[in-house]
Formats: structure tokens, C-alpha cells, sequence
């Protein structure tokens, strides 16, 4: 069986001149790229005591899903802004040129529930260190953070100070 990192296909340029794209899709589109990534991404949350997985739209969703279903426990969906239909909480982060922001239901965590975050990989940091602001603010504790892949060279971690953190794949 091929090693996850293998799956990952690099695409130089996209969308951006100076950016190599790392395309979760191609993990995806393999059943056995899938099975490695989600089983991989897991296994750091084996003896982690939770409540509630919170992923980031959109390719947070894809894996943060079956990691809860897995374990059995609820997912909640941070959105980008303008998708929930009932009363929201939202936070701002930065890009690269300008702004986004991302948004969870009011009700979408309890107070004191202990919540881990899912993304497929961190860049900047800046979508993850959003919904940690989020999560925080309705109450929830952010117990572990994990991704499929880590571009370290942008340094996203030092955002995330004070956090547990952990990714699969590391690039430089
Ligand atoms: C990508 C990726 C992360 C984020 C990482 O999502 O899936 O959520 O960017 O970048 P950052 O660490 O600099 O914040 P994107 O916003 O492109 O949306 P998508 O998942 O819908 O493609
Ligand atoms: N999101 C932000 N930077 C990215 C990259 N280099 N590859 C894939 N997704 C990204």
C-alpha cells in the first residue's frame, strides 16, 4: 500500500503564480488514499476525550464527517458567511488579499463541551485560528486541532499558539 503523502498531488501555479496547490482531491479519488487519510487523521484523537467535531468549510467537512460519525460523536459546521439560516455568531480572518469570515450556529456548541477542529491543511492559519475564536466565544474548549497536511514554510502554527495541534503531512 502507498504511504498518504503519495496520493497528494502537487500542482505548481495554481491558483496563483508561486503557489503549489496540494489537491486533497487526488487523496480522495483513490478508496484506499481515502481510507488512509481518515484513518490517519484519527488516530490523534485516540484516548482524546470530546465532545463535538467542528469542521471548516468546505474540504473541513469532508473529513471532519467521518472522523464523528466513526466515533460517534455530533459535527458542527463553520460556514462561510451568509449559509446558516438561524441566528450566528462570526468571526473575521485575514487572506492573503483582504478578508473573509466564517460563521456557526448560536447553538451549534454548549458551554464547556470540549470540541476538536478538522481541516483538511493549514496555510496561513488563519480560517482555523477563526473558529477556535468562534467555538471559544460560544462557550466550547478547543481540545485538539487536526489536519491532513501542514505547509509549515507559512508558519501557521505559530497562530495557534496555546492549542494542540497535529497534521499528517508535513510540508516544508
Ligand atoms: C482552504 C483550506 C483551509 C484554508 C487554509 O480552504 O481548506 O480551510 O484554505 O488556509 P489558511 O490556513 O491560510 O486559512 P478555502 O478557504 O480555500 O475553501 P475550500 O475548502 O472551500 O476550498
Ligand atoms: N489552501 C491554502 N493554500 C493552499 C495550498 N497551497 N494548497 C491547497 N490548499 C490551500
Amino acid at each position: 500500500m502507498k504511504k498518504i503523502e503519495e496520493y497528494v498531488k502537487s500542482i505548481p501555479d495554481f491558483p496563483e503564480k508561486g503557489i503549489i496547490f496540494r489537491d486533497v482531491t487526488s487523496v480522495l479519488q483513490d478508496a484506499d488514499g481515502l481510507h488512509l487519510a481518515i484513518d490517519e487523521m484519527q488516530k490523534f484523537l485516540e484516548g482524546v476525550d470530546f465532545d463535538v467535531i467542528a469542521g471548516t468549510e468546505s474540504r473541513g467537512f469532508i473529513f471532519g464527517v467521518p472522523i464523528a460519525y466513526n466515533l460517534h460523536k455530533a459535527f458542527v459546521p463553520v460556514r462561510k458567511k451568509g449559509k446558516l439560516p438561524r441566528e450566528t455568531v462570526s468571526a473575521e480572518y485575514e487572506l492573503e488579499y483582504g478578508k473573509a469570515e466564517i460563521e456557526m450556529h448560536k447553538d451549534a456548541i454548549q458551554p464547556g463541551q470540549k470540541v476538536v477542529l478538522v481541516d483538511d491543511l493549514i496555510a496561513t492559519g488563519g480560517t482555523i485560528e477563526a473558529a477556535a475564536r468562534l467555538v471559544e466565544e460560544l462557550g466550547g474548549e478547543v481540545v485538539k486541532i487536526i489536519f491532513l497536511m501542514e505547509l509549515e514554510g507559512l508558519k501557521g502554527r505559530e497562530k495557534l499558539k496555546g492549542y494542540d495541534v497535529e497534521s499528517v503531512i508535513h510540508y516544508e
